[in-house]
């Protein structure tokens, strides 16, 4: 029986490769189109070695509207996972028009691909840094959105895009899932998160401390007004995220429109407890000082996320410490990531 191919944007990338195996595990078959601007073509090899099944990869960048009209025209999806883009605050920040042209002209051209053919089903990967400091937590969906950075900013404006065009096509079929912060990696330590220079997020920093690739953790302050001091973030395993994808892939096949979903855990976790949940996996202590403040940081962030569960049927299922393990197996075994 052929498999319903699903174009996956983005692919290679840290959650696409991991939305790739979960997809050939329920029955579809990814095809990828990335530009590899972030990640490495062997990451088709390992979801073969998990799978059994690799994905073809059309090394493409999404701004090429030609190259992606005519790879729908030959392709034609059933549906599209849309990772690809950039997501560096800091470089957004100092860098805006790369993040415009690349994830807002990234996202029209990848639009007008799919609207020609014909293939109006998609499912967005938004963030929640799309709510920048919110008014309380837990964060509903219906929070106000008003993002700190041009990244999020980036974010905000194809959230609109999907639900202006949702609004005057009725045939278009949208998913819009505001991430909070995907951690760990497959539980067979072959495809994981592999950040080029040094991390920008917590979990791989700390994975390159406790590999001994760095010498210390920075803790950015710990005088917020949280239990212990630290960051409170809700972390979520990525595999939970990858079944996330899946469970509203089938969503949106099945029912036209909009559809906005937060995917977390719904449970804050400090920074603190973090490097203590590190510290058991890993067997080894993770040195760090405390330091200022990172500009544009918020104390506490974590997600309502009934919705997902009332809407999608789905819920995270691996814990804190399923996080850490996955996270340093694949640390561990890959030491320069896919290098
Ligand atoms: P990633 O950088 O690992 O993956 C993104 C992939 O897109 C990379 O493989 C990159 O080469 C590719 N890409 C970028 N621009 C492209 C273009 N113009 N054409 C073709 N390919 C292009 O990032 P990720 O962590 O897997 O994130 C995936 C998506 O999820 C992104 O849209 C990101 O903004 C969003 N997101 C990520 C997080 C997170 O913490 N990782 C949180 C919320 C939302
Ligand atoms: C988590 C906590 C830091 C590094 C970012 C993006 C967001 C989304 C997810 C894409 C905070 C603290 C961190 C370090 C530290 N990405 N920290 N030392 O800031 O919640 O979100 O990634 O959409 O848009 O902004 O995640 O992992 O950077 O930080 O103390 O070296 O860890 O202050 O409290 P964040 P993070």
């Amino acid at each position: 029986m052929s498999r319903p191919r699903i174009l996956v944007t983005g692919g290679t990338g840290y959650i696409g490769s991991h939305a790739c195996v979960c997809l050939i595990e329920a029955g579809f078959e990814p095809v990828i189109v990335d530009n590899l601007s972030n990640s490495s073509r062997i990451v088709t090899e390992r979801v073969a070695r998990i799978t059994g099944f690799q994905p073809v990869l059309h090394e493409t960048d999404l701004r090429d509207s030609e190259a992606i009209a005519r790879l729908v025209r030959e392709i034609r999806p059933a549906a599209t996972l849309h990772f690809a883009g950039l997501k560096a605050v800091g470089e957004s920040v100092s860098d805006p028009l790369r993040y415009y042209d690349n994830n807002v002209c990234g996202t029209v051209s990848l639009l007008q691909a799919l609207d020609a053919g014909g293939c109006r089903v998609l499912v967005f990967s938004s963030s929640a840094t799309v709510y920048g400091d919110p008014d309380t937590v837990p964060i509903p969906e219906t929070a106000p959105v008003r993002p700190t950075n041009p990244y999020g900013q980036t974010k905000v404006i194809v959230e609109k895009l999907l639900l202006d065009l949702c609004a005057a096509d009725p045939r278009w079929h949208v998913s819009i899932l505001r991430y909070f912060n995907p951690v760990g990696a497959h539980e067979s330590g072959l495809i994981g998160e592999a950040p080029r220079g040094t991390p920008n997020n917590l979990v791989p920093y700390i994975a390159q401390v406790a590999a001994g690739k760095r010498a210390h953790l920075s803790v950015f302050g710990d005088d917020w007004p949280t239990a212990d001091g630290s960051g409170v973030r809700d972390y979520l395993h990525v595999m939970d995220l990858a079944e996330g994808h899946v469970a509203a892939l089938r969503h949106a096949l099945a029912n036209p429109g909009p559809l906005t979903l937060n995917l977390g855990t719904g449970q804050g976790v400090s920074v603190k407890e973090m490097i203590r949940a590190y510290e058991a996996a890993c067997g080894s202590q993770i040195p760090f000082r405390i330091s200022p403040r990172r500009p544009g940081d918020i104390a506490t962030c974590y997600a309502d996320a009934s919705r997902a569960r009332e809407v999608l049927g789905w819920q995270p299922r691996r814990s804190l410490a399923a996080m850490c393990k996955d996270s340093w197996h694949w640390q561990s075994n890959n030491p320069d990531g896919y290098q």
